[in-house]
């Protein structure tokens, strides 16, 4: 049973338009978003599994900021600016690897410590007096929760520990900060603002309809919810039922016991969402997340992860692949509707949304960026140039 139905709705017309569409395609507010929602939260970056040995690295850019993680010689995993103290230049050029004992710029040669002290630069003394201690590598929040790497560039708040308190008990089970990755991070950019890929992930309406696969596997099971420190959850059940795809029917015939789960979550897929664009998935063969983030007003990118427990059974593996399969082919369809919303939106035609109780979801992100970002109530783009006053000037008055 869904959790909501048209029949309870105590939500007035006005509320279900949804954002504007003019705020789906500002610079404005894209630079307004990257300053108050992709600065000031916590954003994954990997699991903790991705960089087992010392120099291993990986980063994540968003926001016009560059985060890399390494794990030092002392195994322990830090968070810098992916940034130069000589002149900008990122410190590491590919998105994940290892840097070996040190991390050498690529511009001029200037080198870090894995701890981020600066340790050498060419020519040092045609800078007179340099001061290395003030020259290492800027640290940068970081918090690790059940081997999830977070990073936060600016601000305070709660920490990830905090916010995903109301979760712990339901993942604990899964042992998540065991796993290994199953596969290399994925990654698919495309086309659209970055609000328009998240609107599509808030909300199960469209699953019966848009992923044959996961109706497939779920069906009617599938509800969405929102729980404490509103985390938005979604479960879908299987193998209580014949699955007529031959992809979901060996999965479902395939999938080894999960032992270690309590029964209600042996057959079930199970999404946390991250605000802003993060999703933690627990399956019961492996978890993993995905994320949306912007590339730029009119770019975004998808990307992420899965992880498993060391289990060497052929089933095992089998249920895994078809795991992939099956979730491969909804990413695919998301991107296809994502992309369709979107243009949509610029649409001379195009008159706002109608959203229903089953994309409540969508409402509750609305309503979470209007806090910090109140100009998106306006029906009308503000005049050119006067966006982020305005949006200060109803954050004042709020
Ligand atoms: S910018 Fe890094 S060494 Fe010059
Ligand atoms: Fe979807």
């Amino acid at each position: 049973m869904r959790s909501v139905s048209f029949e309870q709705s105590s939500v007035g017309n006005a509320a279900r338009g949804g954002l504007p569409a003019w705020c789906y395609d500002s610079d404005e507010v894209m630079a307004l978003e990257n300053e108050l929602v992709f600065r000031r939260n916590w954003l994954l970056v990997g699991h903790v599994s991705q960089i087992p040995e010392p120099g291993d690295f990986m980063t994540l850019d968003v926001a016009d900021e560059r985060a890399l993680v390494v794990r030092g010689r002392d195994g322990q995993v830090r968070a810098f600016h992916n940034l130069c103290r000589h002149r900008g230049s990122r410190v590491v050029a590919e998105a994940s690897g290892n840097c070996g004992a040190v991390i050498t710029c690529p511009f001029h040669g200037w080198s870090y410590g894995l701890d981020g002290r600066l340790r050498g630069v060419p020519f040092a003394k045609s800078f007179g007096q340099l001061d290395h201690a003030s020259h290492g590598l800027k640290p940068l929040g970081q918090e690790i929760w059940h081997g999830m790497v977070f990073v936060r560039f600016k601000g305070e708040g709660p920490s990830i520990a905090e916010t995903l308190a109301p979760i712990e008990a339901a993942v604990a089970p899964y042992r998540l900060e065991e796993m290994q990755p199953l596969e290399n991070r994925w990654r698919m950019a495309f086309e659209a603002n970055w609000k328009a890929t998240v609107d599509v992930d808030n909300e199960g309406y469209h699953v019966p309809v848009a992923h044959p696969g996961l109706n497939d596997l779920y069906g009617h099971s599938y509800f969405d919810e929102m729980l404490e420190n509103r985390i938005p959850k979604a479960m879908g059940s299987f193998g209580d039922r014949r699955h007529k795809l031959w992809s979901v029917r060996h999965y479902a015939k395939l999938l080894p016991e999960a032992t270690h789960l309590p029964e209600s979550h042996r057959q079930a897929w199970i999404y946390y969402g991250v605000f802003p664009g993060a999703v933690l998935t627990f399956y019961p063969d492996s978890c993993g997340f995905y994320q949306f983030l912007p590339l730029g007003t009119r770019r975004s990118v998808m990307q992420g992860c899965g992880f498993g427990l060391p289990d060497p059974r052929r089933e095992m593996r089998a249920a895994r692949y078809l795991n992939r399969r099956i979730n491969n082919a909804a990413g695919k369809e998301d991107i296809q509707l994502i992309k369709w919303s979107w243009e949509g939106m610029r649409s001379s035609a195009f008159d706002g949304f109608v959203l229903s109780d089953l994309e409540s979801g969508v409402r509750a992100y609305h309503d979470r960026l209007r806090e910090v970002l109140p100009v998106l109530n306006l029906a009308e783009a503000p005049p050119q140039g006067t966006l982020a006053q305005r949006n200060q000037e109803l954050r004042d008055a709020a």
